[in-house]
């Protein structure tokens, strides 16, 4: 007998991506590393092909997002992620370019006419190269920096944007390899960086939600219910009057030991990879982007207690459905919505992407059903992408890009999740 697990009504089912990931033609502070001597010293010999690290056209989503979006919606998605990238936005400190905002507002407008809601993060990874060669987020302004380009797309999206996140993983993932580990620009090792580094983002995240919030209660609800009617684009009609934002975060499965020393380091750690941005930011933000991948093995004895699980060759991460569960059951306590912002497999073959979604909704369902308020679930990505220090290697997508002819192909898992989508169930 078939068993349904049905989602919560109005459930959110859709896809992610991110700026540099998919747009091409950006100029910020990873293009300009993308091709700098440091980074091709860090290339393995077998890499050199320097076209598949170097960002370039990406996947032409800038000019191609109607298509993109044309997929999306023909695979029942009702929600899709994406970032504005701030050096368009802010080519030269303080120089607001209109035209790119234009280019945001149509996109935006695109996903709304497909009836997609869209949800904004602002910040993923990259930086203009001015605030760049201010030093970035250890700069002591960069909190009122950052603000500054907060306030000013909040101000000019507030009518088509509900959900906004400014930090795509600025604490766990992008502080650890661009200020500790040395693997991302600007390419530091340095724990009193990293340190600061993170204080920023908590700083930047507490002041830009507080201008957002200002502008969102200021603004006149009734006014902008009157300019949207006006259009029948506008999936948010009035979205200013409920604006919400979010943190993004990344969670890892902390698999440790259970010997009192080994539980000692794993609650450390775990509080620190996990939970560290969630729980430094409280009451500022409205709601929790959870993105999960993999388990992490750094605290000792772990394989005593959990044997080694699933393995995602492209990344060389462990993966662990479950896992999902544990995170999820742990961020309940903040008492905020949650999102699944995240959670996906490289898998350029699509042998292990249908089962890879369906063992994690599984347990995201488990959770709603031990009380966690999740809202949404945004599968990475839409589309194969570039993926950051691995280059085009890596195969995320729910459609494979051919970067030769950036044909989209819908791969057959894609198919298999619109049925979710579409039921708001998982049938087995
Ligand atoms: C990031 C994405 C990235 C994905 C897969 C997340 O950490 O937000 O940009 O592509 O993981 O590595």
């Amino acid at each position: 007998m078939s068993e349904a697990l049905k989602f919560p009504d109005g459930f959110k089912w859709g896809s992610a991506t991110s700026a540099h990931q998919v747009e091409g033609g950006n100029h910020n502070d990873w293009t300009e590393w993308e091709k700098s001597p440091q980074r091709i010293a860090q290339l393995k010999k077998e890499e050199k092909d320097p076209y598949g690290f170097i960002s370039g056209r990406a996947c032409d989503s800038y000019n191609r997002y109607e298509e993109d979006f044309d997929i999306a919606q023909k695979l029942n998605h009702n929600i899709h992620r994406f970032s504005i990238e701030w050096s368009r936005i802010e080519p030269e400190e303080g120089k607001f370019n209109e035209k790119e905002l234009e280019h945001y507002k149509r996109l935006i407008d695109a996903l709304c006419d497909r009836g997609i809601e869209p949800m904004v993060t602002l910040w993923h990874f990259t930086n203009p190269v001015w605030f760049a060669e201010k030093g970035g987020f250890l700069n002591k302004k960069s909190p009122e920096y950052f603000t500054r380009f907060a306030k000013y797309v909040v101000d000019n999206l507030k009518d088509r944007v509900r959900l906004w996140i400014t930090f795509n993983e600025g604490a766990s993932v992008y502080a650890g390899f661009s200020y500790l580990n040395g693997q991302w620009p600007p390419q530091r090792r340095s724990l009193f960086e990293y340190l600061k580094v993170r204080k920023n983002f908590i700083k930047a995240h507490i002041l830009a939600y507080g201008e957002i919030k200002k502008i969102s209660t200021s603004h006149n609800f009734f006014s902008a219910m009157r300019a949207s009617q006006k259009s029948s684009t506008l999936c948010n009609a009035g979205a200013s009057h409920n604006v919400e934002i979010g943190i993004v975060e990344s969670n890892v499965y902390n698999a440790h030991g259970n010997r009192w020393y080994e539980k000692i380091i794993g609650r450390i750690y775990g509080y620190q990879r996990n939970l560290y941005f969630f729980d430094k930011a409280l009451p500022y933000y409205d709601f929790i982007g959870l993105n999960y991948y993999h388990v992490d093995r750094r605290v000792p004895g772990s394989y005593r207690i959990l044997p080694r699980q699933g393995w995602m060759p492209e990344m060389g991460w462990e993966t662990y459905p479950k896992g999902i569960y544990y995170c999820l059951m742990k961020l309940k306590k903040f008492k905020k919505p949650i999102y699944v912002t995240e959670n996906g497999i490289a898998d350029a073959k699509d042998e292990q992407r249908e089962k890879f979604i369906k063992e994690h909704l599984r347990w995201i369902w488990q959770a709603i059903h031990d009380g966690v308020d999740a809202h949404g679930y945004l599968y990475w990505s839409l589309l194969d992408n570039f993926e950051w220090h691995h280059g085009f290697e890596p195969r995320f997508g729910l459609v494979e890009m051919d970067y030769a002819t950036l044909e989209r192909k819908i791969r057959s898992s894609a198919f298999e999740y619109s049925k979710i989508c579409k039921e708001n169930a998982l049938n087995f």
